[in-house]
């Protein structure tokens, strides 16, 4: 093989590895307006939310610098193409759970990567250090400034 090829190889390797970089264990992120298409209800309310805007608001920070590091929290694969803390950072991405005969089977969801969140799913970005304050998520369950609206509310 020419040098010339092998470089590029090696190069169309790299961005094979960067593809496989967007997958949170085996499944894809898909991004939230995949979500909308049946989940109207949460969609428009959690767009609202400070979540959806997070990656905005931290490069417009003035009291810390941005960089690449604030992506772990501030958008939803650690990669600010997924900007805002998105529904797949809190549901996991949604590439294999996503089709209507998966989704409608609750347990068959979960087994395709589907996260129906609990406290340590906060906890991962919320974790307590620097500006990054723990939250309660059994206090946050009606707070639709922090999560979404509800079309079937947990516990009721
Ligand atoms: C093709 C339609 C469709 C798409 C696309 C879709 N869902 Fe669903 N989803 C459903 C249906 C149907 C249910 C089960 C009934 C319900 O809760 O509405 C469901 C249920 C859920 C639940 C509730 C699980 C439970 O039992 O508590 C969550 C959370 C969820 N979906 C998240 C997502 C996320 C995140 C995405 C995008 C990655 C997504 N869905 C994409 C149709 C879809
Ligand atoms: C460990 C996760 C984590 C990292 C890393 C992180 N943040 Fe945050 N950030 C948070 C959380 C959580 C909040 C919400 C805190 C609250 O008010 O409860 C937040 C809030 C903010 C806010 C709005 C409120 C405030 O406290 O000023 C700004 C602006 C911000 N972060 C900027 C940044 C910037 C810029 C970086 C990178 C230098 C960064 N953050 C890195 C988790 C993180
Ligand atoms: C991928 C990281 C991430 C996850 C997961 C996450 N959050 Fe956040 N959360 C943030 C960031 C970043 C902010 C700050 C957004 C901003 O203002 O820039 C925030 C803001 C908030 C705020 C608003 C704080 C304020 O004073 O404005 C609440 C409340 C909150 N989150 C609750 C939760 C709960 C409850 C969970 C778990 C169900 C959760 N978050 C999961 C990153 C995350
Ligand atoms: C900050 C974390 C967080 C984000 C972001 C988030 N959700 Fe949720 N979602 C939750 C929590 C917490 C629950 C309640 C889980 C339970 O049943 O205890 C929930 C429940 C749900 C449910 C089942 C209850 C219902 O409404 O019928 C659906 C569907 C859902 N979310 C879809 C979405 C979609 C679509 C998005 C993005 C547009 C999204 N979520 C973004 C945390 C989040």
């Amino acid at each position: 093989m020419r040098k010339s090829s092998l470089w590029i190889v090696l190069g169309l390797a790299a961005v094979v590895l960067v593809a496989f970089n967007v997958q949170a264990g085996d499944h894809a992120f898909v991004g939230a307006a995949k979500c909308k298409m049946c989940h109207k209800v949460q969609y428009a309310s959690w767009e609202t939310t400070s979540h959806a805007k997070a990656t905005d608001e931290a490069k417009a920070s003035t009291d810390r610098e941005y960089s690449a590091d604030c992506a772990k929290c501030h958008a939803t694969n650690a990669d600010e193409a997924m900007a805002g803390v998105q529904c797949e950072a809190c549901h996991g991405a949604g590439g294999d759970f996503k089709k209507m005969s998966i989704m409608k089977d609750r347990d068959a969801a979960i087994a395709n990567g589907l996260i129906i969140p609990t406290q340590a799913t906060c906890d991962g970005c919320h974790n307590g250090e620097d500006h990054a304050k723990k939250v309660a998520l059994a206090d946050n369950l009606n707070n639709k400034e922090a999560i979404h609206d509800f079309k079937n509310p947990p516990g009721e």
